[in-house]
């Protein structure tokens, strides 16, 4: 039987998303695991993990081999541990008798470099620079007024800046938990700060987009891109994420709302939705192949886009490894149907692949 290993730093057994999916494995004749990296012993490469059972409709403990299909759902921290599991799976990735369904992307800023290059995609990205070298930071936002800083490997919106110039003072503001705090200081002191901040990792600066609504609440759209088993990539899931407001922040895990889409388009007038739509059917039909082409295969998307009150419309943030908590937008019938997707899209790669399509357990 085809076998589907979920990777995660620390095995989830109840996340409704795995589950789900491994409800439908029976129908697609895929067995279901969960397991970590660094479960994988390293000598033997048997792996103590999860097996679902599909008689008994759970999760059970169970030993096994290295599964030849993995969905990677590993998110890493900065820690000691993250290191490890990172070499671990990339030992997996460089494997030619294993088959990731997505082979992920790389930080933020190696994404931006590449795709700047690419005309089709280029226009929708906002200019961003790596800082280097701290006074040409200092100047930039002083010129910009107006700039979000961020790490160039960020995720979940972790150390997100908005630094704000006026003419006596520099405003730093950024979300704690789901508050915002905020410091004012002179431009040495900002020096200083920066100089701090950027030494332990490197940070990445935009001009701050306007993607405020007229309760100045911050706004963007998500969308989850997904591929099918003919390799057509098509929209699983869209909606608003609209953080509170004066906040800084729409990751949901910021504690932004999720909305769904005709329903938040419905209240906001006075964006040209016609145009904002038809830079969104390019956006969809040219960005997946672009970075599959520039990096590697991908099997989901999820996608941050921004769109400022003027109805320009930014790519902001690309992730490989996208939440599924906009699922929540759906109706049931629809969830199930992405549950099968990830094992719909498996048989497709072992189909292609028969060589890497055995049963080793
Ligand atoms: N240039 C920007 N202008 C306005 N808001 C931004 C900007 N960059 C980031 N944000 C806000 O911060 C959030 C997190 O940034 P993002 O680039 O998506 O990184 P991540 O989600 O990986 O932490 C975004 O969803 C958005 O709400
Ligand atoms: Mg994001």
């Amino acid at each position: 039987m085809t076998r589907l290993g979920i990777m995660m730093l620390e095995p989830d057994t109840t996340h409704p998303f795995y589950t789900g999916m491994a409800k439908e494995s029976k129908t697609y004749d895929v067995e279901v695991v969960i397991f970590s990296p660094l479960q994988i012993h390293p000598h033997t490469e048997w792996i103590q993990g999860y097996r679902y059972c599909t008689d008994t409709r759970c999760w059970k403990k169970d030993i096994f081999t290295i599964p030849e299909y993995i969905y990677d759902r590993t998110f890493y921290k900065d820690d000691f541990t993250s290191k490890q599991a990172k070499a671990i799976v990339q030992w997996l990735k460089n494997r030619d008798d294993l088959c990731f369904l997505g082979y992920g992307l790389p930080n933020k800023w190696t994404i931006y470099r590449h795709l700047k290059e690419q005309v089709k995609v280029s226009p929708y990205l906002p200019e961003t620079t790596l800082i280097e070298s701290i006074p040409e930071a200092v100047s930039l936002i002083k010129k910009e007024k107006r700039v979000i800083i961020k790490p160039f490997d960020g995720a979940h919106g972790v150390a997100v800046y908005e630094i704000q110039a006026d003419k006596e003072q520099v405003t730093i503001r950024t979300t704690k938990k789901t508050e915002i705090v905020e410091k004012k200081m002179d431009e040495e002191t900002l020096a200083r700060w920066l100089e701090s901040l950027t030494r332990k990792k490197s940070f990445i600066l935009q001009k701050r987009l306007d993607n405020r609504d007229e309760q100045n609440r911050p706004f963007d759209l998500r969308l989850l891109l997904q591929k099918n088993e003919k390799d057509n990539w098509s929209v699983s899931c869209k909606g608003f994420r609209v953080g509170n407001q004066a906040s800084l922040l729409t990751n949901l895990s910021a504690g932004a709302a999720a909305i769904p889409y005709e329903e938040w388009k419905k209240h906001q007038k006075h964006y040209n939705w016609t145009y904002i739509e038809s830079e969104l059917k390019d956006i969809i039909r040219y960005l997946p192949e672009t970075l599959e082409e520039e990096f590697a295969p991908l099997f989901e998307i999820g996608l941050d886009i921004i769109i400022c009150r003027d109805s320009s419309v930014w790519i902001l943030d690309m992730n490989s490894k996208p939440g599924h908590k906009m699922l929540q937008l759906l109706a049931q019938e629809e969830i199930d149907r992405l549950h099968s997707l990830p094992l719909r899209y498996c048989k497709a790669l072992q189909r292609k692949m028969p060589a890497t399509g055995g049963d080793s357990s």
